[in-house]
């Protein structure tokens, strides 16, 4: 087992902030479908679309025009980020990308497998009266969907939403909406992510982070350590 306590002086949270995709949403669960539409690409796929979803939106947070008067200008909300995304996927690959094809992927997205481990996790830290919330890059109507079917409705304090303040994490702005909506510092609060790059953020930013290494990866290499190290979901309880 892998759950690892790297800061032994960190103080116990009163509330917890989950990532959505990758951390409570299978990002990767759309590699069935497009395996089905392309056959021998569907994981390549599924991987540099999210990578690239990914590497889009630090493009719109760090870009702006020649004057630079405006926060980023080239914004735009995640879901069209997210189908940008699906059409460089596809062209890489050398796939044709059709309105169908490009429709049913972009259906899956919307309504991702969740890990199944979420529901207990959430009914229990609910059941202990701990706040809890998504804060996400995802823009609102996503979010609303990917919650809704993956049975989680009812289970979240706060859905805090990157869109509101048209940033994505890292960006400060974004983090900053944890603290506002829940009224605490942000050390007080648990942020969970299976994305290293956003525990590592929100761990800049003044979160106590756990990262959740669904994959085994190695730590990012920056010479931040999140304080929190785990494989499952489940471990998130016993921080509390
Ligand atoms: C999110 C992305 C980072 O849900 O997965 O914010």
């Amino acid at each position: 087992m892998a759950f690892q306590h790297t800061s032994p002086t960190s103080i116990r949270p009163t509330a917890v902030l989950f990532d959505a995709y990758g951390t409570l949403f299978d990002v990767y669960s759309v590699s069935l479908l497009a395996e089905q539409l392309f056959p021998g690409h569907g994981q390549a796929i599924s991987v540099i679309w999210r990578d690239k979803q990914i590497e889009y939106t630090r493009l719109i947070n760090t870009s702006t025009t020649s004057g630079g008067s405006v926060n980023a200008p080239f914004y735009k909300p995640f879901w069209d980020v997210t189908r940008d995304a699906l059409r460089y996927a596809c062209a890489k690959v050398q796939m044709t990308l059709d309105a169908t094809a490009e429709e049913r992927l972009m259906n899956q997205y919307r309504a991702l497998s969740a890990f199944p481990e979420n529901k207990s996790v959430l009914q229990n830290l609910k059941a202990a009266g701990i706040p809890t919330g998504i804060l996400s890059n995802g823009d609102p109507g996503m979010l609303d969907v990917a919650i809704k079917s993956a049975g989680l409705d009812g289970l979240l304090d706060h859905v805090l939403s990157a869109d509101s303040v048209r940033f994505f994490k890292t960006h400060p702005a974004v983090y900053a909406l944890g603290p506002e909506a829940l009224g605490r510092p942000a050390n007080e609060i648990l942020f969970v992510s299976s994305n290293g790059w956003d525990a590592l953020g929100a761990t800049w930013y003044g979160y106590q982070t756990l990262w959740l290494n669904r994959q085994q990866l190695p730590v990012e290499t920056l010479g931040t350590m999140p304080p929190h190290i785990a494989t499952s979901l489940t471990d998130v309880q016993t921080l509390f």
